[in-house]
């Protein structure tokens, strides 16, 4: 079978963090023990994360014309993801203060620099999304583009994914037209009165795996067990590869994405940290 054809509208963000013991009180000044700059956004992460997991991947986003945009576009082309619709705007690009501590959590602060700019779709990027197999979308751009391009997908017969992160209230025409929600479970609870509309709900937890809500059946998928040194991504990591499967072979797509997401969780950094398609494979095969 061809490669499943994915178009991820979303933010592309330089991450900047910084590792601890323990995360700081209010108030309080704390030595950190590294710091290191790297790709991430959770649309440019689940766009490289579906590419390494074998999905032809479009990105429509927005880069500043700043270092970090140029460095930003290029880690993208190198995962093979194609950015001639990723437009280059004036100011600065997205970025996000990321604290992980010593048990591989993290805290997240972004500011969205160029991401806020994509509030249009161009006539270019509507029919790539129309000829898409699915459009993966997040919350790090302004809720109209996304909005925008799911109804466009859906009218389209192009499988609508929403990750609802950041969580936050979500327009009718928003969720009508959504096929796949992925939330985690924070986002479960907050938007607990709206997960019922929608035909394939799936609830990421953590190390203890992934549900699949269907219309019709529910599923669960353990994760593969891995000893993790930082979470920030594995959510994305799981979501680009679920998109891809859910093309190719959907019986597996919940499995197949807890394999991703555990891998991720054993690399430093975000972008950098999805797996391979073989990586995955591999660890499904060896947790068999
Ligand atoms: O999901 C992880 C991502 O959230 C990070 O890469 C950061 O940029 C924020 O968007």
């Amino acid at each position: 079978m061809s490669e499943p054809r994915i178009v991820v509208v979303g933010s592309v963000n330089m991450d900047l963090t910084t590792s601890v013991y323990r995360f700081p009180v209010p108030g309080e000044t704390l030595l950190g023990t590294s710091f290191a700059t790297s790709a991430g956004g959770k649309g440019s992460n689940q766009a490289i994360a579906a590419a390494k997991a074998g999905g032809d991947v479009i990105f429509i986003g927005a880069v500043g014309d700043d270092g970090f945009g140029r460095e930003l576009r290029q880690t993208l082309n190198a995962a093979g993801v194609d950015t001639t619709l990723l437009r280059t705007v004036n100011g600065p690009s997205g970025v996000a203060a990321i604290t992980v501590d010593a048990h591989a959590e993290n805290n997240i602060i972004v500011v969205a620099g160029a991401n806020g700019s994509v509030t249009e779709l161009t006539d270019i990027d509507l029919d790539a999304i129309a000829n898409a197999d699915v459009l993966l979308c997040q919350l790090e751009i302004p809720i109209a583009a996304v909005t925008a391009a799911a109804q466009h997908a859906r009218s389209n017969d192009t499988t609508v994914i929403l990750n609802p992160s950041p969580a936050q209230g979500l327009p009718n025409k928003l969720i009508d037209a959504v096929d796949i929600l992925i939330v985690n479970q924070t986002e479960a609870d907050q938007l607990s009165s709206i997960t019922d509309r929608v035909e394939h709900l799936v609830t990421t937890l953590g190390a203890g795996g992934a549900d699949l809500r269907s219309r019709d059946c529910a599923v669960h998928a353990d994760s593969p067990k891995v000893t993790p040194v930082d979470t920030t991504g594995a959510g994305d990591a799981f979501t680009g590869a679920f998109a891809v499967e859910w093309i190719l072979d959907r019986t597996r797509a919940l499995h197949f994405a807890c394999a991703a997401g555990s891998l991720a969780t054993t690399v430093h950094g975000a972008a950098a940290s999805s797996p391979t398609r073989n990586a995955i494979e591999a660890l499904l095969e060896s947790s068999a």
